[in-house]
C-alpha cells in the first residue's frame, strides 16, 4: 500500500531520513515514534508530496509519490486523509462547512454533500454541532470535526499528526477509538506520535526512527 524504498531526505545540507525502507501494508495501523527532530512530520509529508525525498521511491497505491508531476499532485491528495496541527478548522465557517470545504472543492452536487458530510459528523458522533461554530466546541470535539473532514472524502489512507497533542487522556483515547474504528472498516491509517500511551498494549506496530534511521520496529 505504502513502501518506502531507500529514502533518503536533508533539509539544506542537514540529514533528516537516511536510506529508509518500509513496507505499510493496506489496511494496517501504523505508529511512527521517535525524538523531536527524529523526521516523524517529514515522513508523512513524503508520504502527501508536500515535500520530496533527494533519493530513493514513494510509492501509495499506485501512485509514484516520488515521480509525481505538480498537476498530479491533487489527485493523489484526494485520496489520502490529513490531520496536522497547521490545517486548522476554519473560525469564520460552521462545523458543518468545514467538512463540506473538501468536496465542494471539487465540485459535488448539493445534495450529495450533505449526505457525505451528515455521514462523516454522525461518524464522530457530532451531527448536533453541524451548525456551530468551531470555537464553540471543546478541544476534543474541534479535533474529532477534524477527523470528519479528513474522512468525508473517504481516503484510502489517513495521515496523523501528533493528533493527541493538545488533548487530555479521556480525549485522546476517544480520538484513537475512532481511528481504531476507521481503521477497522479497511482504511490504511499512519499516526506520527510521541505519545507512548497511544500506541502502548495497542497490538500495532510501531516504527521508532532516530538519528535518520528506524531504529527498531515493534508491536506495541
Ligand atoms: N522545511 C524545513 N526546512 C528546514 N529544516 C526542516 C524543515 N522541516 C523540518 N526541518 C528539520 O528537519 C528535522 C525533522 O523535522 P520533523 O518535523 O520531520 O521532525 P519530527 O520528528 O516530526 O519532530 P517533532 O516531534 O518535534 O514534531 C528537524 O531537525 C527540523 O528542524
Ligand atoms: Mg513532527
Amino acid at each position: 500500500m505504502i513502501l518506502f524504498s531507500d529514502v533518503s531526505k536533508r533539509y539544506d545540507k542537514k540529514p533528516v531520513l537516511n536510506s529508509i525502507s518500509l513496507i505499510i501494508k493496506k489496511g494496517e495501523l501504523l505508529f511512527i515514534t521517535g525524538p523531536s527532530g527524529a523526521g516523524k512530520t517529514t515522513m508523512l509529508k513524503l508520504i502527501y508530496c508536500s515535500e520530496r525525498p533527494d533519493s530513493g521511491h514513494i510509492t501509495v497505491s499506485d501512485w509514484e509519490v516520488s515521480k509525481l508531476g505538480q498537476s498530479e499532485i491533487p489527485e493523489l491528495r484526494r485520496n489520502i486523509g490529513i490531520i496536522f496541527q497547521d490545517f486548522k478548522l476554519l473560525t469564520n465557517r460552521t462545523v458543518f462547512d468545514n467538512v463540506a470545504l473538501a468536496l465542494s472543492i471539487h465540485g459535488m452536487n448539493q445534495g450529495k454533500i450533505r449526505h457525505y458530510v451528515n455521514e462523516a459528523l454522525e461518524e464522530v458522533k457530532l451531527l448536533d454541532k453541524a451548525s456551530l461554530y468551531p470555537q464553540f466546541l471543546s478541544g476534543g470535539e474541534q479535533q474529532r470535526v477534524v477527523i470528519a473532514r479528513a474522512m468525508v472524502s473517504k481516503p484510502v489512507v489517513l495521515l496523523a499528526d501528533e493528533p493527541t497533542g493538545d488533548l487530555d487522556v479521556e480525549n485522546a483515547k476517544t480520538i484513537m477509538e475512532l481511528f481504531s474504528k476507521i481503521n477497522g472498516k479497511g482504511t490504511t491509517v499512519l499516526i506520527a506520535t510521541h505519545d507512548e500511551n497511544l500506541f502502548r498494549n495497542s497490538g500495532h506496530r510501531v516504527v521508532h526512527i532516530n538519528d535518520h534511521y528506524i531504529e527498531k520496529e515493534y508491536v506495541g
